[in-house]
């Protein structure tokens, strides 16, 4: 199997935790241990693509100290701060590239023809966006470049592009795949809130009222302090699923930035009901993970359903991704577990060895 050729769009933390990541997976390969019993993985495979078959070919960055720096430094790069893994990290031939701001995002711009002609020249597969929430007119920007280069694009943030329908026909109709929006991570605040909300529903116990506050020491956390309007959205989709009521829920993104966290998040829960005869039910809970990977123990499967979607020709939404999506184009109601299963078999039974959709 040809390894996935992917392209980042933001050299941030979530890129750090996947690249070290690959890397720590692709030594405990060589060392023998099988990948159905790689710790922290959901799926060994994705139609044949094991977890350290990446080779990343593009990068694009605004930061003044990663762009023109070899990817490598990039992702170790301050204000980074996804620890150190200990793992050796091969030098990868690829140099980040100036990427696209707002003000030079439009589509026939020089920024705009920049980044179609370096997918193109790479010869990638996907576009991982992996941008500052908050970034619209960016992500339409950059899902376009896609487009244009016919690479497959998946979205990690609340932004809309999946759930663009003027976007997501372009994409169905172009066969390239759209992966989007926001991806829910692995163990995070969302999955745990909304099993807890599903769990008192099931058992009869009404809700009263419930919060979330989420705080961390990484500059998502800053962002977001800010920029936390799709984001707080986004979680509340996450939640809305199996008829759980949102309206008595209250989500706040990024609750504070403490720096002494660094990449760490911790999350507080609260939920407050009434069981038998009006009694009240109370739970509190505290969640803490370390942020990056969280998120990259879903990119993991996002770009490896995207590779293999657009190997299989198939354009648009691939609902084998709705599962590790806050906000799944179409909506989680679209999407149940069979379909996504089914979708995932589909994928496996399907996807060819890159040919690659650039001649
Ligand atoms: N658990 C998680 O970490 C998690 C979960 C869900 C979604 N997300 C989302 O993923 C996104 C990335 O998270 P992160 O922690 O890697 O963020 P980060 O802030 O560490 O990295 C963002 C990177 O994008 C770069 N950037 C900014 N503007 C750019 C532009 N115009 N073009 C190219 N690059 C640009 C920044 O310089 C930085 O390197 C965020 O939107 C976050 O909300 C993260």
């Amino acid at each position: 199997m040809e390894p996935l050729r992917l392209a980042v769009a933001g050299v941030g933390n979530n890129i750090s935790a996947l690249f070290q990541g690959a890397e720590y997976y692709r030594r405990a390969d060589a060392e023998g241990i099988t990948e159905d019993s790689f710790p922290g993985i959901r799926l060994p495979r994705v139609a044949g693509l094991g977890v350290s078959d990446l080779r990343f070919v593009a990068a694009f960055d605004v930061h003044p100290a990663k762009v023109g720096a070899a990817f490598t430094d990039a992702v170790l790069c301050p204000p980074n701060n996804y620890p150190r893994l200990d793992v050796e990290l091969p030098e990868v031939d690829v140099v980040v590239d100036e990427g696209m701001r707002v003000a030079d995002s439009e589509p026939g711009s020089a920024a705009f023809d920049r980044v179609v002609e370096r997918l193109r020249q790479s010869r990638a597969e996907v576009l991982l966006y992996s941008l500052p929430t908050g970034l619209q007119k960016t992500a339409t920007a950059y899902a376009r470049a896609a487009l244009a280069a016919g690479v497959a694009a998946v979205n990690c943030t609340p932004e809309l592009m999946a759930r663009d329908p003027e976007l997501l026909a372009d994409f169905e109709r172009a066969g390239v795949p759209l992966i989007g929006d926001d991806l829910a991570s692995q163990f995070g605040t969302s999955v745990v809130h909304r099993a807890l909300l599903g769990l008192l529903a099931a058992r009869g116990i009404t809700l009263v009222s419930s919060y979330q506050l989420n705080f961390g020491g990484n500059e998502d956390f800053r962002n977001l302090r800010d920029q936390g309007a799709s984001k707080q959205q986004s979680k509340l989709n996450a939640l809305a699923q199996d008829g759980v009521d949102t309206s008595r829920v209250e989500v706040i993104p990024s609750a504070g930035f403490i720096g002494q966290l660094k990449d760490n998040k911790v999350a507080v829960l609260n939920l407050e009901g009434r069981g038998w005869a009006g009694t009240p039910v109370s739970l509190d809970l505290k969640l803490k993970v370390q942020d990056s990977s969280n998120a990259s123990g879903v990119i993991i499967d996002l770009v490896r359903i995207a590779a293999a979607a657009l190997r299989s020709g198939i354009g648009g939404f691939c609902p084998a991704a709705a599962g590790v999506l806050k906000s799944p184009a179409g909506g989680h109601g679209a999407h149940s577990p069979e379909v996504v299963a089914a979708s995932l078999r589909a994928l496996d039974d399907t996807a060819r060895p890159a040919a690659n959709a650039h001649p």
